[in-house]
Parts: C-alpha cells; structure tokens; sequence
C-alpha cells in the first residue's frame, strides 16, 4: 500500500506552476529571542495539500517556524499568510492548524476515545456528531479496538497514532508534525510513515513535519527545506535536493557523500575538468563556468562509483587508492578507500549476490570510477 507511488502525487508539483497560489506564505519572517535570531529573513512558500518537511540540525529554527504558524509565537519581523489570510494577531484557536508537538502528552487518566474527543468538547460540539468524528478518527489509525484503554495500557507506537488522531480530529487545513515519529523504533516508524502519507491523501491536508531523519524526510515529503541558522539554504523535492544539492552543507547534510577538494582546470563544452591536489585530473558534467584556479569539490554519492581491482578501460574519472575500511549493511557493502593523494573516498556497492561482497578486501588496491554525469560540482 505504497501511498507514496500514488500516481497523482507524482503529477503533484504546484511549485512549478507560475499561477499557483501559495496556502501558506512567509514573506521576510523574522524571529528574534533577545539576541539570538532563531530565523532570520526567511521566505517559503508551502501549498494546498503538499507534504512539506524541515530539515536541519538541532537550534536551526524548525520548531519555531511551527509556532509561529501555529499562533504561539509572534513574528519579531515579516509576515504571514495562510489561504490568502494575514494571521498578525490571529489567536492559535482560530487557525485552521493544530500542533502535534515534539513531547506529545496524552491525557494519562483519559481513555483514548477521551482524549481524541478533548478537543471537540472544548469546542463545544453536539454529543452525537463527536461519537462520529470520534470514530472515525479511530479507524483512521487503526485504533478501534483500543478505544476504552488508558495511555498507559499502550505501546509507544499506539500512543504516537492517539496522539495523531487527537491533532486530526478537529479537521485542521494544516497539520504540524514536531518530529512526531521519535518515540517509535524502525520498523514501526517506516509503517507509520506509509501510514501517515496515507492519511495524508484521504484528508487532503497540508503537512508540515519537522524531522531529524533524512530518511524519512525522503519518504514523505513532495519537497524538503533544508535550513541552517535560521535560513532555508535550499528547497526542492527530496530527488532534486540529494541528486542536485546546491552547496557542501546541502550535499552533506542529505545522504553520504564525497567532497574530493579541487582546482579547476578548464571547462569545455558540457563539462567542467578538475585537478586534485594529488595532480588527477577529473571531469563533470555541468553548465557553469567557475573561474580557472578557483577551488571546487568533486562530489558524488558513494553509491555512484564503480570500485573494481582492475583498472577500468575507459571512464571520465579514475582515481586509486588502497581499502582502508569495510562496512558490511547486509544489503550493501561500503568500501572507505584511501585515495593516493590522501584524502579518503566511499564507495558502495549492492550485494547482489553472496559473493560480491568477498572479492575486495581491505588493504586491496583498488580503482573508482565514475561517468562525469554521475557527479556534480559544487563551488561552495
Ligand atoms: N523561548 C525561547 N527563548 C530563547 N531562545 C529560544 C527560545 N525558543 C527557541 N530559542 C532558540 O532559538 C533557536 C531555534 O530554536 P528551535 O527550537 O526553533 O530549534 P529547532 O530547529 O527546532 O531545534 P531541535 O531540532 O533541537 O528541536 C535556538 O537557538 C534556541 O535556543
Ligand atoms: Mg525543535
């Protein structure tokens, strides 16, 4: 039940569309804590039913722009939007947005029924229509049996799916999720994630999950913002930020990655050579025209290079070394080779069978290669 291959979301791309209108707009948005500026200047713009995560280290910002949002925080600077709407002085009950917070609490002498109802009493609604929307909020999560049980009569993950309807239940247009998988160990976080992409496509809300796990981010997200001190350094789908990062911190930050430091050589037509320090010469694919003798890195997603004992016949990029480490994954092998110049290199490969992992062993001389397609030249 693959929600993510659902194939209209992969004609879902708003952002692309020049007449689009953003759902949710911050314009400049300022954040200010005495000294620290927990998000400075910021722009984003997020639409009507995408699945929008935030990425970054811990004190970056994430939680913050949440509240901001969700009404708790005001804006030092900037504005706000939401369905056309200006939220400056817009009270948190009165935005179509509810918080799943970092550290969700449940209401420990509160059934689960209780607790999803919570809401929806305070508000004030008819017996009969909460018992439904109740209900349904159940089933929903796959709850319905543990309606009568108490938060402590429940596991980590069950607790997280209450916890989920509870911030479901009062049909918010926008839902935020502060890292609500943490609590759950892997498996069930991947099944929960499959689950909430689900829920996200029969409700059709926007959701705004904040997550500490690339992985994650990957799987769920039509588009991640990665930011660092505040700023959104880029935002684009999870394909485009891992295959095309536009600098090192992006580059390094999604997924594992070479950055082989560089002076450039030339470029040509399509393609940018390189030189190591070590005086290899290698070639990337790109349009863009540093100036020759400025450093640029190298890089390229292990996964990308050949690592072979032979020397490849013919490939844009060679470059040799000695295998310094090995990481076997079950799946996959990583090979950490010690480049000639010095500077170390990964290399993975799929064990496709039981003994391609067992032909390259450690302290082997060994060569990587790698089409100039398969990198990318980043010049910050
Ligand atoms: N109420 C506050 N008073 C002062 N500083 C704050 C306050 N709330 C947040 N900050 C600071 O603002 C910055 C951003 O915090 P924020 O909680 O948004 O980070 P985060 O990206 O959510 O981090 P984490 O991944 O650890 O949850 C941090 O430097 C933090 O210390
Ligand atoms: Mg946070």
């Amino acid at each position: 039940m693959s929600a993510a291959q659902l194939p209209e979301r992969s004609s879902f791309h708003p952002w692309t569309d020049p007449n689009a209108q953003p759902f949710i707009t911050f314009q400049n948005v300022t954040k200010r804590y005495g000294d620290v500026v927990a998000v400075d200047n910021l722009t984003l713009n997020i639409y009507e039913r995408e699945f929008f995560a935030l990425l970054g280290p811990s004190g970056c910002g994430k939680t913050t722009l949440m509240r901001m949002l969700a009404g708790f925080e005001e804006l030092s600077e900037g504005s706000l939007h939401l369905a056309g709407e200006d939220l400056a002085g817009v009270a948190p009950y009165r935005r179509p947005v509810n918080m799943m917070f970092q550290s969700y609490a449940l209401f420990p002498h509160m059934n689960v029924e209780a607790n999803i109802a919570f809401g929806l009493k305070q508000e004030g609604m008819a017996k009969a229509d909460i018992a439904e929307r109740v209900g349904r909020m159940l089933a929903l999560v796959k709850m319905e049996d543990f309606a009568r049980r108490k938060p402590d009569q429940l596991s980590g993950g069950q607790k997280q799916r209450v916890a989920l309807a509870r911030s479901l239940a009062k049909q918010p247009k926008v839902l935020l999720l502060d890292e609500p998988l943490g609590a759950l160990d892997r498996k069930l976080r991947e099944e929960t994630q499959f689950e909430l992409m689900e829920l996200q496509e029969q409700l059709g809300i926007t959701f705004l999950i904040v997550t500490h796990d690339q992985e994650e981010a990957m799987t769920v997200a039509d588009r991640i913002a990665v930011m660092e001190r505040g700023k959104i350094v880029q935002v684009a789908p999870p394909m485009e930020i891992y295959e095309r990062p536009t600098n090192r911190y992006v580059a390094d930050f999604l997924g594992d990655i070479d950055l082989i430091e560089t002076t450039v050589a030339k470029h040509a037509k399509g393609f940018v050579q390189l030189e190591t320090a070590g005086g290899v010469s290698l070639k990337v694919a790109s349009e863009d025209v540093p100036s020759v003798g400025s450093t640029a890195w190298f890089a390229i997603r292990p996964e990308k290079f050949a690592i072979t004992k032979a020397k490849p016949k013919s490939a844009d990029n060679l470059l040799s070394g000695e295998v310094w480490d090995i990481a076997y994954m079950g799946g996959m092998t990583i090979y950490k080779v010690k480049l000639d110049d010095g500077d170390f290199a990964k290399a993975m490969v799929m064990n496709r069978d039981l003994t391609s992992g067992s032909r390259i062993t450690w302290e082997d001389r060994v060569w990587l290669s790698c089409s100039r397609d398969a990198a990318r030249l980043l010049t910050s």
